[in-house]
């Protein structure tokens, strides 16, 4: 939830660590802060509230030419986002340590209490700041810094990214994590840490991806990595995809605003070379199961959180009509403690943006404990998530920062829609013929998102006119009830305002009591020509509700007329397949929301309450 960075080498390491705190921002935006050792002297800064609070600070009250610092944004857990509760926290009685921290220190009222007990003071109300008076503490007694630093991440139970700096060890932060993230960056003569490349991604593009229970010690001129228990640790690096542009607005209002202008990229990139020509699909991501083992699974199933959970639906519908395998979608925070059935024919594919949602990373511990094996959908190299599964289909969206996911979802469901045509060939379970189809279907979605896209106006002006709506109801039957759900989502998150997704099919059994005279209802439409015969259905439900004073927004199938009768307004997108159509149908709901947060005057990329990477279970 916190976004972390840490800088030794010669460049100006304020700007560097401001820099990489901008682009994790979106990890959580209560406090901001920053600790450099300059001239043998710790110094620090922060502030409540976001990182241009902090920045105003640092311009009132400069800091010392530094060649080495850590930097916080902070998401608060424990204690309000005040200025005393902001990271860096302060260690030892001459406050010559300075630590930051993302995650939960789960026993820290017992260390606390310990401390408390031998005289140390407290300048906050945080969990974080008995990790830095402890390692204060060891280092005294020691004298070494690393072994002090280690013997205190072996004390603690939870989740955490720890970093430190001291100022009578000038050359070095020290580092180490257990289930929160961290990236090193590898530069020449400089060397970089962060939440995750984001941070550093502008300097270089070579990363390693620490492990679990692992310390790093980096300096100017190396890097050395240990475990907890003092064993050294050999390391890959890797080169980071993304360039420090697709990280930043460029030109638009909103990160959002781009990003769901980015959509027809990200899918096109996450299709490359898995889609051939002749609507083949070639997913090389999950040859780690022979045909043999896939022909085996007896269930799939999918866990996920958010919006990544409606990406699981959609899936869910595509895996089972294509596939014809069974298919369960569990929200991860549920699944892992309701002792779930889990058998070694059981696939779990986890779907997550970040790659680092605990709730999701805990579910698929437990599936792993359990036999099963674990594929993941995700859109983070180096993510926890990517590290600990089987099998990764990386999604290629590029760094989503807007809190509110769009471009991570469409290109989610894209990968769903690839793994679901990848089974039903490894199972024989479809005619080559349908299946081929349905990849070439797959190959248009980039331009059909563009259509979308260049019609989105009308969607973004039916937003600004809702903008005083005390709430808005989403409907849909199939992959649209997903969307609809995802629909509502968006308001909720960007505009604060009630908004439910409903099975449209449902709503006769209880919803429809909240209809009223005006209240706005967006239906997704299916296709008047979807085999399973659903558009006479959604109709009628269009008509159940406006006879009950609805004003209904539709979503349509370009060509289907017959809705414009009873809708106020239809918004048109292009003809696809019907479960391709939930790529399409989502974005005028992206853009509805986006719109009517904007007219609200909100801040549509950091929404209040919200981190975008949601680290605690
Ligand atoms: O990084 P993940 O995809 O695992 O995140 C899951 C959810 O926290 C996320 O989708 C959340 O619901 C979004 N902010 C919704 O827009």
């Amino acid at each position: 939830m916190c976004g972390i960075v840490g800088y030794v080498g010669p460049k100006a390491t304020v700007d560097v660590l401001i820099g990489g705190l901008r682009r994790l921002e979106y990890r959580g935006y209560d406090s901001a802060g920053v600790a450099v050792v300059a001239d043998g002297q710790l110094e620090t800064r922060k502030k409540a509230g976001k990182l241009v609070n902090l920045e105003h600070e640092i311009a009132e009250h400069p800091l010392p030419k530094a060649h080495i610092g850590i930097g916080h944004t902070r998401w608060a857990t424990h204690g309000a986002p005040t200025d005393g509760n902001a990271h860096p926290h302060l260690g030892g009685p001459a406050q010559k340590l300075a630590l930051i921290h993302n995650g939960i220190i789960e026993n820290f009222a017992e260390l606390k209490a310990e401390l408390l007990a031998e005289g140390t003071n407290f300048a906050s109300e945080t969990d974080t700041e008995v990790a830095a008076h402890l390692i204060a503490r060891a280092f005294e007694q020691s004298g070494d810094l690393k072994a002090a630093f280690a013997s205190v991440m072996n004390r603690l139970h939870g989740a955490f990214t720890i970093l430190v700096v001291h100022q009578d060890q000038p050359d070095v932060v020290l580092a180490a994590r257990r289930n929160a993230p961290l990236v090193i960056g590898l530069g020449d003569g400089e060397n970089f840490l962060g939440s995750d490349v984001a941070a550093f991604v502008e300097h270089t593009k070579r990363a390693v991806s620490v492990g679990q229970d692992e310390i790093v010690v980096l300096k100017a001129d190396s890097v050395e990595v240990f475990g907890f228990d003092g064993t050294p640790v050999n390391f890959t690096e890797f080169e980071v995809n993304w360039d420090a542009s697709a990280a930043s607005k460029g030109g638009w209002p909103s990160f959002m605003a781009k990003e769901i202008a980015d959509q027809p990229q990200a899918i096109a990139d996450t299709l490359m070379g898995r889609v051939r020509a002749d609507g083949r699909v070639v997913l090389d991501d999950i040859q780690q199961m022979s045909t043999e083992q896939i022909r085996e699974i007896d269930r799939i199933i999918i866990v996920a959180c958010g919006t990544a959970s409606y990406a699981g639906d959609v899936a869910k519908y595509a895996i089972e009509k294509w596939a014809r395998i069974p298919v369960q979608v569990e929200l991860s925070h549920e699944f892992r403690y309701r002792n779930p059935i889990v058998t070694q024919n059981t696939l779990v594919l986890a779907i997550s943006q970040s790659g680092e949602t605990m709730d999701t990373l805990m579910a698929i511990r437990y599936a792993q404990e359990l036999g099963a094996k674990v594929f993941a959908i995700c859109n983070t190299q180096g993510a926890t998530l990517a590290r600990e599964s089987d099998a990764v289909i990386y999604t290629h969206a590029g760094p989503e920062v807007a809190v509110a996911s769009t471009k991570a979802l469409t290109s989610q469901i894209v990968a769903g829609y690839m793994l679901a045509l990848a089974l039903a060939e490894a199972r024989g379970a479809m005619t080559e013929d349908a299946r081929l189809a349905l990849g070439r279907e797959l190959l248009q979605l980039p331009a059909s998102v563009s259509e979308v896209l260049a019609n989105i106006d009308q969607a973004s002006a039916l937003g600004t006119a809702h903008a005083n709506a005390k709430s808005v109801l989403f409907l849909g039957r199939n992959v649209g009830y997903p969307i609809a759900m995802e629909g509502a989502l968006k308001l909720k998150e960007i505009a604060y305002i009630h908004a439910e997704g409903f099975a449209a099919g449902e709503l006769k059994h209880g919803p429809i009591a909240l209809i009223e005279e005006g209240q706005p209802v967006i239906v997704i439409v299916p296709s008047p020509n979807d085999v399973d015969s659903l558009h006479p259905k959604v109709v009628s439900n269009i008509q159940e509700i406006r006879a009950r004073g609805a004003k209904v927004i539709a979503i349509a199938e370009a060509g289907d007329e017959t809705v414009s009768q009873y809708a106020e307004s239809v918004i048109f997108v292009p003809k696809t397949d019907s479960i391709m159509a939930a790529v399409l149908d989502v974005i005028p709901l992206q853009a509805f929301a986006l719109a009517l947060s904007t007219a609200k005057g909100l801040d549509v990329d950091q929404p209040r309450n919200l981190a975008k990477s949601v680290t605690v279970e």
